[in-house]
């Protein structure tokens, strides 16, 4: 699918979002622009995106999915907890005609499991996700990466900045067979989402994290 950045960042900007947003499952939606040069990033300095299948892991209404559709990914299996927002999914993959690309899945990813058996060998499988930063319930961002883990070729995930978190993340996934392999550091602009936020945007630090495999 041809389309500039720039228009892209605009149709993902006008795609349907939270309407009635769960604060206890951290249900923030990316910022459109943050999402296409997460996407742009994974897909164009590293390879990650055209014809792999993208599993997007805590997907809420699709953007990260929906951008990755527009890199050519082969199938993108988006996945999420809340039936209401499996709903504005399915919407938004319908108004713009991508329902044979993306795959919207309603699951706690504690259960979801992907099995390679119907898969050609050498599928390249990348996760990318936006998960609960942990706040509302802790450790929410643990099993995220657990299970992204469990079943990836590549893991782009999206945390907090700060050496603590960094920290931490680098020691929590010791235990797997994984290592951090960059981090890139990016300012998102998060919208007024919940009654607590009192101004209209506000900058927040993050970091991108892509994680590979140890040989
Ligand atoms: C921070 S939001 C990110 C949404 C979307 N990926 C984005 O970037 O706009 C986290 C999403 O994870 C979902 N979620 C939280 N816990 C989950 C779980 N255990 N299993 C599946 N989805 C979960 C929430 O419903 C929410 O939509």
């Amino acid at each position: 699918m041809k389309i500039s950045k720039k228009n892209l960042i605009s149709l993902v900007q006008n795609t349907e979002t939270y309407n009635n947003p769960k604060i206890i499952l951290e249900q923030y939606c990316i910022n459109a622009t943050c999402a296409v040069d997460i996407i742009y990033y994974a897909g164009f300095e590293y390879d990650d995106i055209s014809n792999a299948v993208v599993v997007d892991l805590g997907s809420g209404t699709g953007r990260l999915s929906i951008a990755s559709a527009f890199l050519n990914a082969k199938f993108i299996l988006s996945v999420d907890i809340d039936i209401d927002v499996v709903n504005i999914l399915n919407r938004n993959i319908k108004s713009l005609d991508l329902t044979s690309v993306i795959f919207p899945i309603c699951a706690d990813i504690k259960y979801f499991e992907i099995s390679k058996k119907n898969l050609p060998e050498n599928t390249k499988i990348t996760t990318i996700m936006n998960p609960p930063f942990g706040v509302q319930s802790r450790h929410a961002d643990r099993i995220f990466l657990e299970k992204a883990f469990s079943f990836s070729s590549i893991v782009y995930s999206i945390h907090l900045g700060g050496q603590k978190v960094q920290k931490f993340i680098s020691n929590y996934i010791q235990k797997f067979d994984w290592m951090v392999d960059n981090i890139l550091p990016y300012n998102m602009i998060l919208e007024n989402t919940y009654p607590f936020h009192t101004e209209k945007s506000k900058k927040i630090d993050i970091n991108i994290y892509r994680f590979i495999r140890k040989e």
